[in-house]
């Protein structure tokens, strides 16, 4: 069947929406979110306006890193649902004209899949170790892991087989997500079934997990961590294209890309996948090309601050960096990895700070302990410029990924007790970096009654705060200027703004963004300390703060048709 190119293009501007399903609606009262809970809540999505919905991982898991440990890529964990719960949803969003993309996590598995636990069994020089990265230990009897490496959750990077064998198994994450061997045949096919598994029962596409680390060459000698995580920074630098890395953005991880594609583009419209790559600019094409995953996240405008002249910096390089693979842009401030935008604007404080770790993933550092916990916040602030950013990306080229609950202001929960935390990031740290619990506490549905109307049953996975309900959907609603009513408004308004791909700059201040979109809107973001007087001949048809008509207040974004002529 010949799918039309606007079809298969719906992607590139799409606003996807991020359920990340434990947190979101627990429809059987278990306290974890479950399938069922999102088929509940499909009107809420479509009276959002979103195009489609990335799920975050819902398989079988043992919860280690919140889902991202998959024990079975072709099945849902039982407390989540069961695969005729997924057809169910799948059918409810697809009637409202919602799209599914679903996230695969190829970099890993699992302890608990079957594949290891077979490796553990099956002993030294087994094929079915082969499909894993196990080696050898060092010293005379073995205990010493390979390398010195540190796993991005911090502590070592390397655990024990525990069989007696003197061999230790690679994990770039917990001790419980053992990295895959990507040159092994038997994992290259099973991904291939993975994704057919999932286009034929429906889905739009993939957001690939950790898309720059497959391919890893440990063949040869291998640096030492201070070497490695130098040759990391140097990597996610422009103009190191050619710097060879053991595990990090090798460039044949694109042929592994290039079969999938061939898969996703049996299907039509082909399958969209979007890959999760911290790789320097000048390699992010090589992930978004056509013959590959075809679009890539850039969290580029996440990791500023609220700054005009940030964001003009980021905004141009992106698109820039775009022309070589064609894709479109992606605008993202929240997901389920870092602090929730409305508390990062508030936060008096470099949200990124310095340290080794920051070289493989800077967004998890984001939640480092010092001065998180009792930061100097001005939540007022935050919600403003959360609001005033979220409408300047809205309004740009490209697709926006929101987070669940970023649509309800919602801030970041700063004070959940150690005993109730979850990432595996705060307890490898020893509580040094506070992990990203924070963002994934369930949503609060009612402000009054059981669990904010999350559920029904026990108590919710991860506790909501006692202020939780001033948040929640149903007094949002009531209230007219209420971050959901604008997100809707916004959304309502976009279809008609999202004609074309083009982007021109206005003359304005400094502390001011002004641009204007094909069709003659325009929209300006004032992040300066004064009101900015809107040039004659437009009318403001939003605003991200308070109603206005001819001048945009500090920390607002206000988009703006050409006015009728008289
Ligand atoms: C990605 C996910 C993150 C997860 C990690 C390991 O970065 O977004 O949540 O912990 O991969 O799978």
């Amino acid at each position: 069947m010949l799918t039309s190119s606007l079809e298969a293009d719906w992607w590139r501007q799409a606003v996807v929406y991020q359920i990340y399903p434990r947190s979101f609606a627990d429809a059987n009262g278990d306290g974890i979110g479950d399938l069922k809970g999102i088929t509940s809540r499909v009107d809420y999505l479509s009276e959002l306006g979103v195009d489609a919905v990335w799920l975050s991982p819902f398989y079988p898991s043992a919860l280690k890193d919140g889902g991202y440990d998959v024990a079975d890529y072709r099945n849902v964990d039982p407390r989540i649902g069961t695969l005729d719960d997924f057809d169910e949803m799948m059918a409810a969003l697809n009637k409202a004209g919602i799209k599914v993309i679903v996230d695969i996590v190829p970099n890993h598995t699992s302890n608990d899949h079957e594949w290891f636990k077979e490796a553990l069994a099956a002993g030294k020089g087994s094929a079915a170790r082969e499909r894993y990265i196990f080696m050898d230990g060092k010293g005379p009897n073995k205990d010493q892991p390979p390398t010195d490496w540190e796993s991005v959750f911090g502590g070592p990077a390397w655990s024990p087989s525990g069989q007696n064998d003197g061999q230790w198994y690679y994990h770039w994450f917990d001790s419980s997500q053992p990295d895959f061997n990507w040159n092994n045949e038997d994992v290259k096919a099973d991904f291939l079934k993975t994704f057919r598994f999932w286009g034929d029962r429906g889905v739009s596409g993939f957001r690939i997990d950790v898309a720059h680390g497959c391919a890893k060459d440990m063949s040869g000698e291998l640096p030492s961590y201070k070497e490695l995580a130098e040759m990391t920074a140097k990597k996610l630098s422009n103009g190191n294209a050619d710097l060879i890395h053991p595990i990090y953005d090798r460039d044949e991880v694109q042929d592994i890309y290039k079969t999938w594609r061939k898969i996703f583009n049996e299907y039509s419209p082909p399958l969209i996948a979007v890959a999760e790559c911290w790789v320097a600019a000048d390699r992010k094409h090589l992930y978004a090309s056509p013959d590959t995953l075809g679009q890539a996240f850039s969290f580029d405008i996440l990791l500023d601050q609220f700054d005009a002249a940030a964001y003009r910096k980021t905004i141009d390089f992106q698109l820039e960096g775009l022309k070589e693979s064609g894709s479109s842009s992606t605008w993202v401030l929240s997901n389920h990895d870092v602090i929730r935008h409305a508390t990062r604007y508030s936060l008096d404080m470099p949200v990124a700070e310095s340290s080794d770790l920051q070289a493989h993933i800077p967004i998890y550092n984001m939640h480092l302990a010092s001065g998180f916990t009792q930061p100097k916040t001005d939540p007022a602030r935050g919600l403003r410029c959360a609001r005033a950013a979220t409408m300047m990306i809205l309004g740009l080229p490209g697709s926006t990924y929101l987070y669940q609950g970023e649509e309800l202001g919602l801030p970041e929960v700063a004070n959940i007790p150690a005993a109730e935390r979850q990432d595996p990031n705060f307890f490898r740290t020893e509580g040094r970096i506070i992990g990203r619990d924070g963002c994934r506490v369930p949503l609060p549905w009612n402000e009054k009654g059981i669990h904010h109307g999350f559920g029904e049953g026990k108590e919710p996975h991860l506790p909501m705060p006692e202020w939780w309900g001033k948040h929640a959907v149903d007094t949002a609603l009531d209230r007219p200027d209420s971050t959901l009513n604008l997100y809707r408004r916004a959304m309502a308004l976009r279809k008609d703004l999202q004609c074309g791909e083009a982007l021109e700059w206005l003359d304005s201040p400094a502390e001011v963004l002004h641009y204007r979109r094909p069709n003659g809107w325009e929209v300006v973001l004032n992040a300066g300390e004064s009101d900015y007087i809107i040039p004659e001949g437009r009318t403001v048809v939003l605003s991200s703060g308070v109603a206005v008509t001819d001048r945009v207040p500090p920390e607002t974004t206000v988009w703006l048709t050409p006015s009728p002529s008289v």
